[in-house]
C-alpha cells in the first residue's frame, strides 16, 4: 500500500491496491502533457482570483508554486512519483507540498474530466502548428523538385500500365496539392478544437461564479465550449486530428510506394541517396528503400490509432468514463509518427535523384500517346468512338509487328485513314503530348509553371 493519500481519500476506508494503482495509472504518458496543465493552472487560478472565488494572496502562491514546478520539469529534474495516478494529481500533490494550503484552492470549479479536455486540447493545438509547418516544409521541396525536373518527362501510369506522357513535375505537384489540403484540414481541425472546455468541470459545471471568457481570453482560445455534458465527453477532435493524420500517411505512404517501385533495376527512375538507404546483411549489393517502407508501414499503425479512437467512443453512455483515459497513447503515437515521418521524408527526397533519360524512354514506349493520335483524328472531325477504334487498329498491328507510331510513315497513316497528315508524326512526340495539355490542370509545361508560381506565392508566405 502507498504512503500517499489520495485526493479522493475522504470517501475510501481502504487504501488503493499496489496493482490497481498500475493498472489505473496514465502518468507515464500522460506526465508529456505537464506544460499544457501547468499553463491551463495558472490561467484557473487567474480567473477564480479576479472572480473572487479565491483570494489574490492563494492564486499569487499557487502561481509560483505551478512556475517552480514548470521549471523543475523544464529541466528534467523533477522525479515523478508512481503512485500518481495522472499528471493532474501529480502537479497538484507537489503544488500542496510545496505551497501548503493555498495549493488545495486551486480544484475549485474544476474537474479532471474538464482538466484533460482542457490539456489535450492545448497538447493538440501546438502540435497541430508543428505539422503544419513540416507539411509546408515538403510543399517546399515539392516545389523546388517541380522547378528543378522542369523538363523531366515521365510515363504516367493507370492500372500500373504506360498510359501518358506527364511532366515529372507534374506528378510533384500532385502531391503538392495532396499535402496542401491536409494543411488545411488540420486548420479546420484547429477551429473546432481551439474551444475552452475548462467550466464544464465534473459534467455539469458549477454553482460557482466563474467567468470562462476570462479563461479563454488567458489562454488564447476564441471561444468557450456551449455544452457541458459535451464537453466532458467530447473527443471528436482527437478523432479528426488522427483521421487527417491518417490521410496523410496515405499520401506520404502512396508516394513511397512508387519510390520503391522506380528505385529498383526494373524502372531506374529514381536513385536515394547512400545516406536515405540501407543494406542487407547478406546480399552485398543491395541498397533498399526502407525509409519509403518503413513510412508505407507506419501509414498502417497510424490507420490502428484512428481505430482504436473511433471504437473507444462509440459505446461510451455520456458522459466521462474512464475508458476515455486510452484516448491519449493513439493521439501521441499519430502526432509523433506522422511528424517523424513528414520530416524523414522531406529530408529524403531532397537527397533522390531522377533519371530523366530513363523516364523519357519510358514514356516514348507502350503507344503512350495513342490518346494524342485519337485526338489529333477528332481535330479532323472523325467522331472520338471511331477515331478510338482506327488507333486501337493501328496498335494491334503495331504490337504484332513488334513497332512503334515512330516507325510508321504517312501513307502508312492513310492506309487507316485518308485524313492523315505530315504533322502527325510530331503528335506523337512525348513533349508535344504534354504541351498540347494546356488547359487549367493540364500538364503543359506553361500550365505546370503557373501552378508552381502560384505555390511559390502561398508558400513564400509561411
Ligand atoms: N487521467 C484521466 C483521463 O485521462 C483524467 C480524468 C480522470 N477523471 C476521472 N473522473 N477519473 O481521462
Amino acid at each position: 500500500m502507498t504512503e500517499s493519500k489520495k485526493p479522493w481519500a475522504g470517501r475510501f476506508e481502504e487504501a488503493t491496491a499496489k496493482n490497481v494503482e498500475k493498472f489505473t495509472s496514465s502518468l507515464h504518458y500522460d506526465s508529456r502533457l505537464y506544460r499544457y496543465d501547468i499553463q491551463g493552472s495558472i490561467a484557473h487560478a487567474t480567473m477564480l482570483a479576479d472572480q473572487k472565488i479565491i483570494s489574490h494572496k492563494d492564486a499569487a502562491s499557487i502561481i509560483r508554486g505551478l512556475k517552480n514546478i514548470l521549471f523543475d520539469m523544464e529541466k528534467g529534474e523533477f522525479v515523478f512519483d508512481p503512485a500518481d495516478e495522472d499528471i493532474h494529481m501529480a502537479i497538484e500533490k507537489e503544488l500542496i507540498g510545496r505551497v501548503g494550503s493555498a495549493g488545495g484552492k486551486l480544484h475549485t470549479a474544476r474537474s479532471r474530466n474538464d482538466q484533460i479536455a482542457l490539456d489535450v486540447r492545448l497538447f493538440l493545438r501546438a502540435e497541430i502548428d508543428g505539422i503544419v509547418h513540416l507539411l509546408t516544409g515538403l510543399q517546399k521541396q515539392l516545389i523546388k523538385l517541380a522547378k528543378s525536373e522542369i523538363s523531366t518527362i515521365m510515363p504516367g501510369y493507370t492500372h500500373m500500365q504506360k498510359a501518358q506522357p506527364v511532366l515529372l513535375s507534374h506528378y510533384f505537384l500532385a502531391f503538392a496539392e495532396m499535402f496542401s489540403r491536409d494543411e488545411q484540414r488540420l486548420g479546420d481541425c484547429k477551429k473546432r478544437l481551439n474551444v475552452l472546455p475548462l467550466g464544464a468541470v465534473a459534467l455539469a459545471g458549477t454553482g460557482l461564479s466563474i467567468d470562462r471568457s476570462r479563461t479563454a481570453e488567458l489562454l488564447n482560445f476564441p471561444a468557450v465550449s456551449a455544452n457541458s455534458m459535451d464537453t466532458v465527453a467530447d473527443r471528436d477532435y482527437i478523432a479528426e486530428f488522427i483521421f487527417v493524420a491518417s490521410l496523410s500517411m496515405t499520401h506520404l505512404s502512396r508516394f513511397c510506394e512508387d519510390l520503391v517501385l522506380w528505385s529498383s533495376d526494373e524502372f531506374g527512375f529514381a536513385d536515394i541517396s547512400d545516406a536515405y538507404t540501407t543494406g542487407s546483411s547478406i546480399m552485398p549489393q543491395k541498397k533498399n528503400p526502407d525509409i519509403a517502407e518503413l513510412i508505407r508501414g507506419k501509414a498502417a499503425r497510424v490507420y490502428g490509432d484512428l481505430f482504436a479512437i473511433l471504437t473507444l467512443l462509440k459505446g461510451l453512455p455520456m458522459t466521462y468514463n474512464r475508458d476515455l483515459q486510452e484516448d491519449k497513447e493513439p493521439l501521441f503515437d499519430a502526432v509523433d509518427t506522422v511528424k517523424d515521418c513528414l520530416s524523414i521524408f522531406t529530408e529524403m527526397l531532397a537527397h533522390t535523384t531522377f533519371n530523366a533519360a530513363r523516364m523519357y524512354q519510358a514514356a516514348s514506349g507502350g503507344f503512350s500517346t495513342a490518346t494524342d493520335v485519337a485526338e489529333y483524328l477528332v481535330e479532323k472531325g472523325v467522331p472520338f468512338r471511331q477515331a478510338h477504334e482506327i488507333v486501337g487498329n493501328i496498335v494491334a498491328n503495331l504490337v504484332k509487328s513488334k513497332k512503334t507510331f515512330a516507325d510508321l510513315g504517312l501513307s502508312d497513316y492513310q492506309k487507316y485513314y485518308a485524313g492523315f497528315r505530315a504533322d502527325i508524326a510530331s503528335r506523337v512526340k512525348p513533349e508535344n503530348s504534354i504541351n498540347a495539355r494546356k488547359h487549367r490542370g493540364g500538364t503543359a509545361t506553361a500550365v505546370v509553371k503557373e501552378r508552381i508560381r502560384e505555390f511559390e506565392k502561398i508558400l513564400n508566405k509561411k
